[in-house]
């Protein structure tokens, strides 16, 4: 978000990112003025325009003269605050984060619907993942093929919960939730029926849409066709915020 002379109560901090002098919004977060500033961190489940997840923990930033890493997408800057976005701790700790998720379902890139336009398979190699040094769990979900329109893989899904909150926020619909804990959490169309016999989803695709990996995609698509298209999601948020 450009700072904007429109909002008089707001103040300007100041503050240090990767050894740059900067200021911001006070109620601006640390990923909003990385990414006005292409200073690069990394996030899975956040989406402008969407609420807040912050779940998935790949946007953590170090916070000198703290132990501790605070997530870039849930923390707002305040004056003086010092940054470190890309300390090998960092590198460390996502290359970790990213070969866990690896592990926990099916990504099997090669033959993705999603390969090549995939976030976390992007991200991976960014980040040099070329192996995975946790056991896979080698468990085998659900394909969910009942929408006319759409599929749903279980295997490729990371949990962001994109879907659920652009179908809410969004479209309106809340078709999606999030069911269960640990190994056995999935997202579910209504009451945990299939796709195709939900009375509340529209058809509109948007959660396809923002899915950062294969796991909603578009029937009919086979390997590397599937490409995501987002440009509505900062649109619509404007038109919400300018109401
Ligand atoms: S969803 Fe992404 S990471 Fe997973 S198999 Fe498909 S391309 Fe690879
Ligand atoms: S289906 Fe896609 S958007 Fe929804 S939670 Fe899974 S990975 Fe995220
Ligand atoms: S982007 Fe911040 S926790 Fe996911």
């Amino acid at each position: 978000m450009p700072l904007t002379a429109a909002q008089p109560n707001v103040r300007v901090v100041t503050l240090k990112i990767d050894n740059r002098d900067l200021s911001a919004r006070e109620d601006e977060t640390l990923l909003e003025v990385c990414r006005e500033h292409q200073i690069p961190v990394p996030s899975l489940c956040y989406l402008e325009g969407l609420s807040l997840w912050a779940g998935c923990r790949l946007c953590m930033v170090e916070l000198v003269g703290q132990n501790r890493l605070v997530a870039a997408c849930s923390t707002r800057v305040a004056e003086g605050m010092v940054i470190q976005t890309d300390s090998p701790r960092l590198q460390r700790y996502r290359r970790t984060l990213v070969e866990l998720l690896f592990a926990e379902r099916n990504h099997v890139c090669s033959v993705c619907v999603s390969n090549g336009h995939c976030e976390l398979q992007t991200l991976a190699q960014r980040l040099g993942v070329d192996h995975v040094r946790f056991s896979y769990r080698q468990v085998h979900y659900h394909l969910d093929s009942s929408h006319e329109l759409f599929r749903l893989d279980h295997n490729r899904c990371i949990l962001c919960t994109r879907c659920v909150r652009v179908c809410d926020e969004i479209e309106g619909a809340h078709a999606w939730d999030v069911m269960g804990r640990g190994g056995q959490c999935q997202i579910i169309s209504d009451l945990a029926t299939p796709w195709g016999e939900s009375e509340t989803c529209t058809s509109c695709g948007k959660c396809v849409q923002v899915c950062p990996t294969g796991a909603l995609v578009k029937q009919g698509t086979s390997a590397g066709e599937m490409v995501k298209d987002q440009h509505f999601l900062p649109i619509l948020a404007r038109r919400r915020h300018a109401r």
